[in-house]
């Protein structure tokens, strides 16, 4: 589905680790638009979707191919963990040179469940980042994204069991 000049949306989740980003944004099917990954693409540059030298670069390809698809008339979710402040800015720069509405989605979840569903992937992140991250998007509310810029925060929990 395109939509006209001014109506794209690019979708910012801002989640922890094993919060379920990458669960959800396929449980959204056609809503979430095209879903753009920071783990699938350090895969894709680097040697493995844990990659951390390859970040850069991973954070460059997903930025071409967001602005690509806004460009015409995609709306795009960016999957990744946009718990810190500067990549959420990077972001919101791209909507603002793309004339896309950003959206930002934060997605949570009880520390517990974010770490017992971390444990179950198999590549892990560290706890401490687990929990860091944690810290950082239960201490940032709606109103903080809304001033950094986002025109829509969306506030959703993840901690039901949808495994089953
Ligand atoms: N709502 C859910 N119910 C049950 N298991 C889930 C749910 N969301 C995610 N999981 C599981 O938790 C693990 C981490 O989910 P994932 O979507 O990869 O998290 P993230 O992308 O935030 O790191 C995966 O094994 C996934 O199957
Ligand atoms: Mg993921």
């Amino acid at each position: 589905m395109t939509r006209p000049a001014g109506q794209v949306r690019l979708r910012v989740l801002v989640a922890a680790p094993g919060t379920g980003k990458s669960t959800w944004c396929r449980a959204q099917g056609n809503a979430a638009g095209v879903v753009l990954s920071t783990d699938c693409a350090r895969a894709e540059v680097g040697e493995g979707d844990d990659d951390r030298n390859a970040s850069d670069a991973a954070f460059d390809l997903v930025e071409q191919r967001a602005a690509e698809h806004l460009d015409e008339g995609r709306d795009v979710t960016i999957d990744a963990t946009g718990a810190r402040r500067q990549d959420r800015a990077r972001w919101l720069a791209l909507a603002a040179a793309h004339g896309a509405v950003p959206v930002a989605v934060r997605l949570r979840c009880s520390l517990l469940i974010a770490l017992r569903r971390n444990r179950s992937r198999p590549r892990q992140v560290p706890a401490l980042v687990v929990f860091r991250m944690w810290w950082a998007v239960r201490a940032l509310p709606p109103e903080r994204l809304l001033a950094e810029g986002f025109v829509h925060v969306e506030d959703v929990r993840t901690d039901e069991d949808r495994s089953g």
